[in-house]
């Protein structure tokens, strides 16, 4: 039965303030369409992002606040999120399922899902050194 109020879900709870760390602070992302961007973690992508001890386990999300260009402490809202959330090969590309989340109505932008935007680009920084296991940053 079709039911049009059936909308995906995004792969981050709305309350994810509460139980997701922040890795990187508020900075400008050149790649990311210079937005200014906090990146925050799951727990248990934490520790594998922080301190690249293990690889990411299934579900791990690693989140991307990405706010105006000029909001340059971060306090202003939220434009839109990028998610990486780690996922077998089936549901996801390169093992993330890729994600862009509209803010606040979490809206999943279905063009973006696994587009190959993210996961060419990332499929490049995503290695070492600077890269681990598809995220591109040094934490
Ligand atoms: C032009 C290259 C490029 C594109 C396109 C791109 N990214 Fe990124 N992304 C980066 C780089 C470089 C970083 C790390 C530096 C930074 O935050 O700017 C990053 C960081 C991230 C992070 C934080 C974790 C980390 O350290 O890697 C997430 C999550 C993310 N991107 C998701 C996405 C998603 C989802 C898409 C597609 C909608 C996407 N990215 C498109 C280059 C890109």
């Amino acid at each position: 039965m079709a039911s049009a109020a059936c909308e995906p879900e995004p792969s981050f709870p709305a309350d994810y303030a509460k139980s997701y760390v922040e890795v990187r602070n508020c900075r400008p992302s050149s790649e990311h369409d210079s937005h200014l961007i906090r990146v925050l973690a799951s727990p248990s992508a934490l520790s594998p992002y922080r301190d690249r001890d293990a690889g990411f386990p299934e579900g791990a999300v690693v989140l991307k606040e990405e706010r105006d260009f000029g909001d340059v402490s971060c306090s202003g809202p939220v434009l839109k999120w990028t998610v990486m959330t780690r996922r077998s090969e089936a549901a996801g590309v390169n093992g993330w399922l890729w994600e862009t989340v509209s803010a606040p109505d979490r809206r999943i932008d279905v063009k973006e899902t696994n587009s190959t935007r993210c996961t060419g680009c990332h499929a490049g920084c995503g290695r070492g050194p600077d890269g681990f296991e598809g995220t591109c940053a040094v934490p």
